[in-house]
């Protein structure tokens, strides 16, 4: 990259040049890997508030603007014009696929979606009560064991067999993980399904009945997959790419990157959401809630909303509103409670001062678990659903990382605020 101009850094009395670099669209960076050679201190920047990690050219946030593209492509029109599979063609390729290149790479997924037998035995050591994000950290990373044959890194070959892979595969898991916490038998992909279907049919048909996936909601949740697919350096994605950095097969970077995912305050954020959403109850007790949320010293927090990015409203909401509704409808359910409250909430809080002055809008989790509950996904299962969608978010960006030349092994610093060097005293003075 080359510097478009100089930053003057002056540190304890010295002057420090650091080069300005320019993206092709968004924030400058300015350069500090020279920081500690030129002046024996670090940056500090607990949380990543201003700091960028890497460059990538995959998808773009402006927060101020409520805009979110995947590879130059606006999210509103993929989630129209596009299928999930098209979507993660465009993010891993960076472009989107001709009707050839769609075919052949919806063939090579297809081929894919089984998983070897030994992993429905695998599923047998769990309780029937895990939590299916446990369930998926586990199987995710136990297919590292299975695949012997992509786990070189360094072999083109093998990232791309594992990325199809782990694509593939990541529908049938987290149906498995559905069907075994239901003491259904364990489901197979049936590859006459284009890709959601194929997931739908895996989680609600049994093996006594037909199942035909109904299109309205088969669309609606292949538009949610796309509106999670992938976003910026998120935290999921920051620990795939640091996991990757030491060089970590990919199966094991996505089962970290799931881990990292489950959080409430990340991915999780959408089935907390939900049972926020149950808990509040009713429309008179939303100000109760407000109030809370605003409490210092409640420490209670209005899941589904607030963003570290976005800084106006998420569109990902505002498409995820459009699709509940839409759902809702097809279902004959414009009436559900949820969702009502779920309205009547996002309309108290945007008229309140502390929301609007901290600047706290509906994210993407606001709404998807109230859709993804009417489409009969479990609350449980609704985080699984989106390390489902990011799975190609994260294999995009592990590839780009593992393709750029100048990547190192990730290793932060630190401001060490604990005890100077001292003597161990024997027991008897201790
Ligand atoms: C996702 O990074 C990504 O891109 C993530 C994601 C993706 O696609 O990968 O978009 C997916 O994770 C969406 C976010 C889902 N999480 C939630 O809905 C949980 C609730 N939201 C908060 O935990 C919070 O808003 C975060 C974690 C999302 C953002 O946290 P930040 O950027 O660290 O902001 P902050 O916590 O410092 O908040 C700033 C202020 C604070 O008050 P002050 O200390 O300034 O007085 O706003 C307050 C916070 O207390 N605040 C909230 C709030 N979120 C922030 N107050 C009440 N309710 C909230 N939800």
């Amino acid at each position: 990259m080359n510097a478009q101009r100089m930053a003057t850094l002056n540190v304890d009395g010295k002057a420090i040049e650091l080069p300005v670099y320019s993206g092709s669209i968004g924030p400058d960076v300015i350069d500090v890997r020279s920081l500690y050679g030129k002046t024996g201190t670090f940056t500090f920047d607990p949380g990543y508030m201003s700091t960028a990690s890497c460059k990538s050219s995959i998808t773009y946030i402006d927060g101020d603007k409520g805009e979110l593209l995947y590879r130059g492509y606006p999210i509103e029109q993929l989630a129209e014009k596009c299928d999930f599979l098209e979507v993660c063609y465009l993010l891993k390729h960076g472009e989107l696929p001709n009707l050839a290149q769609r075919e052949d790479w919806n063939k090579r997924v297809k081929r894919h979606t089984m998983v070897h037998e030994q992993i429905t035995r695998f599923m047998q050591g769990f309780r029937r009560d895990s939590h299916p994000m446990a369930v998926l950290v586990g199987l995710v990373g136990a297919l590292s064991a299975f695949y012997h044959d992509s786990l070189d890194i360094n072999n083109p070959e093998h990232r791309v067999i594992a990325a199809v892979r782990l694509i593939a595969k990541m529908p049938t898991i987290v149906a498995m993980a559905y069907k075994y916490s239901i003491g259904m038998p364990m489901p197979y992909p049936k590859n006459s399904l284009d890709y959601t279907a194929n997931f739908m049919h895996m989680m609600f048909s049994n093996p006594c009945e037909d199942y035909e996936p109904n299109p309205v909601l088969v669309r609606a949740l292949d538009r949610i997959l796309i509106l999670h697919a992938d976003h910026e350096q998120n935290a999921s994605t920051s620990t795939v790419r640091l996991a990757g950095s030491s060089g970590a097969n990919p199966f094991a970077c996505i089962a970290a990157g799931i881990a990292c995912l489950w959080g409430p305050a990340h991915g999780g954020a959408n089935e907390a959401c939900l049972r926020m959403l149950e808990e509040i109850g009713d429309v008179s007790r939303v100000p109760e809630y407000i109030k809370r949320a605003k409490d210092k010293n409640d420490g209670f927090k209005l899941m589904g909303f607030g963003h570290r990015v976005y800084k106006n409203f998420d569109p990902r909401a505002k498409l995820m509103r459009e699709t509940c509704h839409e759902v809702l409808n097809e279902l004959g359910l414009h009436d559900d409670r949820l969702f009502k409250l779920a309205l009547e909430l996002e309309r108290i809080a945007l008229e309140d001062e502390y929301f609007v002055e901290k600047k706290l809008y509906p994210n993407v989790d606001f709404y998807s678990g109230i859709v993804q509950k009417a489409l009969g996904i479990p609350t449980q299962l609704f985080t699984g659903i989106f390390a489902m969608a990011r799975t190609i978010g994260w294999i995009a960006q592990w590839h780009e990382m593992i393709g750029d030349p100048e990547q190192k092994i990730g290793r932060p610093r630190q401001l060490y605020v604990g005890a100077a060097r001292r003597d161990v005293p024997t027991i008897e003075r201790r």
